[in-house]
This record gives structure tokens, sequence and C-alpha cells, in this order.
């Protein structure tokens, strides 16, 4: 496999969801000194699991999306996907996002349990925030991405999402060991490794609204985002885990959307519809 994103620097050893503590993200050097996926694979010493050592494929830069550029400054969505399930593990010779499907005999060689293991959550979100109209009308400010385990990072809202989950992992794998992503030949971070918490770049006034299927405030989402003020960002908190629920500490309201427990997509799905219908985006 080709080096897929232009990195300087040695080799040093140093990995992040690995129960990292994430108050201090690694400094913009620290990062570039990170080891390449392929870098690691050269290390000798052969690992117990040889399931699953098909690679993650990567793709070739990470491509953007033209961004919409009309001069005229509005309102937009802020989205917080919080403990996701993004973890990375030497499975055989290759560092993977480990997931339920492919390692779950490893998993479970680490007393782990593989139904915590589910990548696919957090990548079905992304595709539905990123393929969205309201991303593609430009309204889309940020993601945030908190992993299970505190890991925060941003992912720009112009970045093409690799479609298939192998090339999502691969990108998830990269990111996590390198700590930041830039296109090919340019210097801007399209996806970065970042300080906790996020509210420190949350916009002040922004309204912060957690979900829940087990929020008692429940809510039709169309009236409620309907009735926000049209000049504030809104910033939604949905979860990306199998089980659980997010924190709603730093939220201003925390609300119940259906009676049916939904799919982080599928809220994610209605979240940008409802938005899309306040914003007469067609
Ligand atoms: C797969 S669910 C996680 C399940 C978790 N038991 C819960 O309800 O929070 C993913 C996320 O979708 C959101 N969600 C799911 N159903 C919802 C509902 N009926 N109302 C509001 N949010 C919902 C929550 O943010 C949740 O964390």
């Amino acid at each position: 496999m080709g080096r897929s994103y232009a990195v300087k620097g040695r080799k040093k050893k140093r990995k992040l969801g690995d129960g990292a503590a994430s108050d201090a993200a690694p400094t913009a050097e620290e990062a570039e000194e990170l080891p390449l996926p392929e870098e690691a694979e050269e290390e000798k010493g052969k690992d117990e699991a040889a399931e699953g050592e098909e690679e993650q494929a990567v793709p070739e830069g990470l491509p953007v999306v033209p961004r919409a550029v009309d001069g005229k400054r509005r309102p937009g969505a802020i989205f917080v996907l919080e403990r996701a399930c993004l973890e990375v593990g030497k499975v055989g010779k290759t560092m993977q996002i480990l997931n339920s499907d492919d390692h779950a005999n490893y998993l479970r060689k680490q007393n782990r349990n593989p139904a915590d293991y589910r990548p696919d959550i957090i990548h079905q979100a992304l595709l539905a925030i990123f393929d969205s109209p309201l991303t593609k009308s430009g309204r889309l400010q940020a993601v945030y991405v908190k992993t299970e385990k505190g890991v925060l990072f941003e992912i720009k809202p112009h970045v093409r999402m690799p479609r298939t989950f192998k090339r999502f992992c691969g990108l998830m794998s990269q990111l996590l060991q390198k700590l930041s992503i830039t296109a090919v030949g340019k210097r801007e971070k399209l996806l970065n490794v970042i300080k906790n918490p996020v509210t420190r770049y949350l916009p002040v006034g922004a309204r912060k609204i957690g979900l829940s299927y087990s929020a008692e405030k429940s809510v039709n989402l169309f009236d409620y985002v309907a009735k926000s003020s049209i000049d504030e960002t809104l910033v939604f908190v949905v979860g990306a885990m199998a089980h659980g629920k997010i924190d709603k500490e730093y939220t201003d309201d925390y609300i119940q959307i259906c009676n049916y427990p939904l799919s982080a997509a599928c809220c994610l799905n209605r979240i940008c519809s409802a938005l899309e219908q306040k914003w007469n985006i067609q």
C-alpha cells in the first residue's frame, strides 16, 4: 500500500485510543512524528491473532467537496457525535480499527466484548450528515466526534467522507495514529485530533441540544427546529454508540424526537431534514 497522506518526521511510538486521557492533545509536531500505518507494519514480531489481517484500505488522499462560496453569512448547524466506537488495535501485522465482525476472536481473547466494537455506527452517522442537502448547501459548520476512549477530533464540513466501511476504517486508523489528516498537496487539516472539552470550540450563545430516547421532554423535531431563532447556530449532540447515553451536562436542552429508539443515522437524517425545511433548502 502506498503512503496516502503527506507526513513529515520520523518514527515515534505513540498511540491514541488505548485508554489515553485526551485532555491534552498532542502538538502538530508530535502528530507529524507518529509512525504511519505502513511503517508500523514493518515492525518485527508476530501477533497471536491471525484473523482480520486484510488491511483496511485507505483512499489516496482525502478529497474535498467544493465549498459553497456566495459571500453570505448564514446560521448553520454543528454536530457533536459522542461515544463513537473507534479504537485501534494491532491485528496480525497491521493497525486496524476494531470491529465486532472482523475481530470477534481477537477481542474475546483480550476479554473484551465484541458487541462494544461498532465503528459502523459512526460511519453511517457521518454519511447521513455529509450526504445531506444541508451539508451540500454549505450550512454545516463543523462536526466533532468524541470516541469512547475520550479522543476528540474535528471534521471539516467540506470533507468527502469515504463511502465504504473499509476505507472509512483505514482513514480513522490513520487519524488516530497520526492525529491529523490533510488533503494531498495542501496544509489544511481536514480531520484533526483536538483537546477536550468540545465546548471550547462551540460558538458563544449557540444552543446545544442533546438527543436521547430516554429524555423526558418529547418534541416534534420539525416544530422544535422551526421555532428556534433564525439567526442562532444550533448544536446537536447525538450518540454514536450501541448502548448508553450521551453526556447531557453541557447541553441546554435534552429531547426525545420519536417514540421509538432510533439509530444515530436515522436521528441525524431527521435533524438535517428539519433544518433543511427551516432554511428552505430544496
Ligand atoms: C443507537 S442510539 C443509542 C441508544 C441509547 N440507548 C440512547 O437512547 O441514547 C444512538 C443515538 O441516537 C439518539 N436517539 C435514538 N433514538 C432517539 C429518540 N427516540 N429520540 C432522541 N434521540 C434518539 C440518541 O442521541 C442516541 O444516543
